[in-house]
């Protein structure tokens, strides 16, 4: 059967409709929230038996098929969280995205159970400043670092980059940004030492440059009142699109930073953001 029938299967709300293939979790949606018509977020019970580094991602798919449609997504909550938050696009015509946007409280969601990637501190050698620089929902792994007290142990500095086509795209970030301030674990560390960039790039807003942009002319290190990247001092990590990725690789290896991996930490690391 092509894939596109089997998906017309799909029934909300229900159990899975088909048994849930070995090496994955059935687990139960818990909170739902829409940011725009692009953008929303959902929260899923956590197995017991899940251990991930923050930063990491795994394999979501809905219960819907006999052969569900995985796709990768970035643990959005700290790996200490009761519970597994994900920030998701909307996809029109989307094979997962179409219909993972329709799920309610209660709905089951399928998770394979390995973690991985190489957005995690584990992949970066000491340093004094942390760059993260996502676009869009490319900010999913670093609302995990964020959260995790290691970061801070770890680097003295944390600034975030978030560039979205909108302003109203940005709110998750910003509830974020709020949330690590008041956070009884992290909230002691991340005032004063975390910090939150934001640029817009498709209607007014404070500043309406890509990062890209920002880190080429200087400007950002400009509004921070840092100096300019050093390998010495500066780690970055990179989430966003396969284009934005590539830019900034180019960009921060002009700045004399190299890319780590977790079997060779380095000075900085990338990661897609999946689902396009
Ligand atoms: P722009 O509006 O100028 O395309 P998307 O939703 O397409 O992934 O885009 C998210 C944000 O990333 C947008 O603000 C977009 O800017 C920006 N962006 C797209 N491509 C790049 C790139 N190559 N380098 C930096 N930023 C980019």
């Amino acid at each position: 059967m092509p894939s596109d029938q089997v998906l017309d299967v799909l029934v909300q709300g229900q159990p899975a409709d088909f048994p849930v293939p070995s090496g994955v979790y059935a687990e139960r949606v818990t909170a739902v929230q829409h940011y725009t018509d692009r953008l929303f977020k959902f929260r899923i019970t956590r197995p017991a038996a899940l251990r991930f580094r923050s930063g990491e991602f795994v394999m979501i798919g809905l219960p819907n098929a006999e052969k569900p449609v995985f796709r990768a997504y970035s643990i959005a909550s700290p790996s200490w969280d009761e519970e597994l938050e994900f920030f998701s696009i909307k996809v029109p015509n989307g094979p997962l995205t179409e219909h993972l946007q329709k799920i309610q409280p209660d709905d089951t969601i399928l998770m394979r159970k390995k973690p991985v990637g190489t957005l995690v501190n584990d992949a970066l050698i000491p340093g004094k400043r942390l760059y993260m620089f996502s676009t869009g929902t490319g900010i999913a792994p670093f609302a995990s670092l964020v959260r995790d007290p290691e970061t801070y142990d770890k680097f003295e500095e944390v600034i975030l980059t978030h560039t979205c086509r909108e302003a109203a795209e940005l709110k998750y970030g910003e509830e974020l940004y709020e949330l690590c301030m008041t956070d009884p674990l992290v909230g002691e560390f991340a005032k004063g030492r975390l910090r939150h960039y934001t640029t817009v790039t498709r209607e007014p807003f404070e500043r309406t440059d890509r990062i890209t942009t920002l880190l080429r002319n200087g400007k950002l290190f400009e509004d921070l009142g840092v100096p300019p990247i050093d390998p010495e001092s500066d780690r970055g990590m990179i989430c966003g699109s396969m284009a934005m990725l590539n830019e900034t690789k180019g960009i921060l290896e002009g700045f004399g930073l190299e890319e780590g991996a977790n079997s060779k930490p380095a000075t900085y690391v990338v990661e897609r953001a999946f689902v396009d």
